[in-house]
């Protein structure tokens, strides 16, 4: 009932979300499921995309977008079971979630990695605090460990440009000035891996996914060599993640990342060794750190569409949990 990530979902099941999606992209699917209905999206983090294509997604299937930022606009709160709340955290996730299963349909919830304590954010913490006490459906809009509505809208993106069947896939780590969470490379490299992708994942040494996930993934190929990563590819997904050894001493993580500057970036020279690869990303980029003017500005690019798709795929979604 909840969508916290894309674990043991079927391919068919992938495809047949893309599928959706791609039918409310065309128009030949116009049904507005959500009349009459409230779905509340809870923002601990900052947020373009996904908060407006929520909004505008919720809106077009005929229903009310309920928005609030816990410590901003609704109050601080807490998701530890037993927490004596005595510090700075005015609610618990428990009232919390099932005062607003009164009101809502369904809980759409963004809270990333603080980077602090890998072992305790590995198991996504706050997400799953909202999936233990909700009764309506928790949508993962970006957690500690997971980002399955771009991951979707990534695997419809490929569908979209290269056609359907198994594509080599190529996510690689790219260099930027703060450790950030691996929700996005974990949700990617998963999905790829479950839509059968001839699957590539390039990072330096130190900067490993999570085990328990590659193991997930069955017979990923795994280099820290950045140049023979490109060689024949047909899609470059790149993101920056920060290494999970370094989780609490972001400092030791930029020393460490400091040689890495110059040579894990996307560059038109790196492009050039791919098989007419397409340029992915989820944004927000930081160009010519992550990924040059000249490639992210190139027809290679696709990083606008890759947006837009994440409206479809979330329509596609949010009718497929909620619109029986
Ligand atoms: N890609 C993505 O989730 O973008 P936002 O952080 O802007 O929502």
């Amino acid at each position: 009932m909840h969508l916290l990530n894309t674990t043991g979902m079927s391919r068919e099941q992938l495809e047949q979300l893309i599928e959706a999606a791609l039918r409310f992209k065309s128009g030949d699917n116009r049904s507005r499921p959500l009349i009459g209905k409230s779905v509340a999206l809870v923002f601990f983090n900052p947020s373009l995309r996904t908060r407006a294509s929520m909004q505008v997604g919720i809106y077009e299937l005929g229903g009310n977008a309920v928005v609030l930022e816990p410590g901003g606009t609704s109050w601080t709160l807490e998701h530890r079971a037993g927490a004596v709340m005595d510090g700075d955290k005015t609610e618990h996730v428990a009232e919390f979630v099932r005062v607003l299963e009164r009101y809502c349909v369904a809980i759409g919830v963004r809270t990333f990695a603080a980077l602090k304590d890998w072992n305790e954010e590995r198991t996504d913490p706050i997400l799953n605090a909202f999936a233990r006490y909700a009764s309506v459906p928790i949508i993962n809009l970006e957690s500690a460990m997971h980002h399955p509505c771009q991951s979707l809208a990534d695997m419809m993106t490929i569908r979209e440009k290269l056609g359907a069947g198994r594509k080599r896939v190529v996510l690689t780590w790219a260099w930027h000035p703060k450790p950030l969470p691996m929700a996005v490379p974990n949700s990617f490299a998963l999905a790829a891996a479950q839509m059968g992708h001839d699957l590539v994942i390039a990072h330096p040494e130190g900067y490993e996914l999570d085990e328990e996930l590659i193991e997930q993934l069955g017979g990923v190929e795994i280099t820290n060599d950045i140049d023979a990563a490109f060689s024949g590819a047909e899609v470059i997904y790149a993101k920056s993640w920060g290494a999970k050894q370094f989780y609490g001493d972001a400092a030791r993580d930029l020393a460490t990342r400091a040689q890495y500057r110059d040579k894990w970036i996307v560059d038109e020279e790196k492009m050039a060794r791919t098989n007419d690869a397409i340029f992915m990303h989820c944004l927000p980029v930081r160009r010519n750190v992550v990924v040059t003017d000249a490639v992210v500005d190139s027809s290679a690019s696709v990083v606008i569409d890759e947006a837009e798709n994440r409206l479809h795929v979330q329509k596609a979604i949010m009718a497929s949990l909620l619109g029986g």
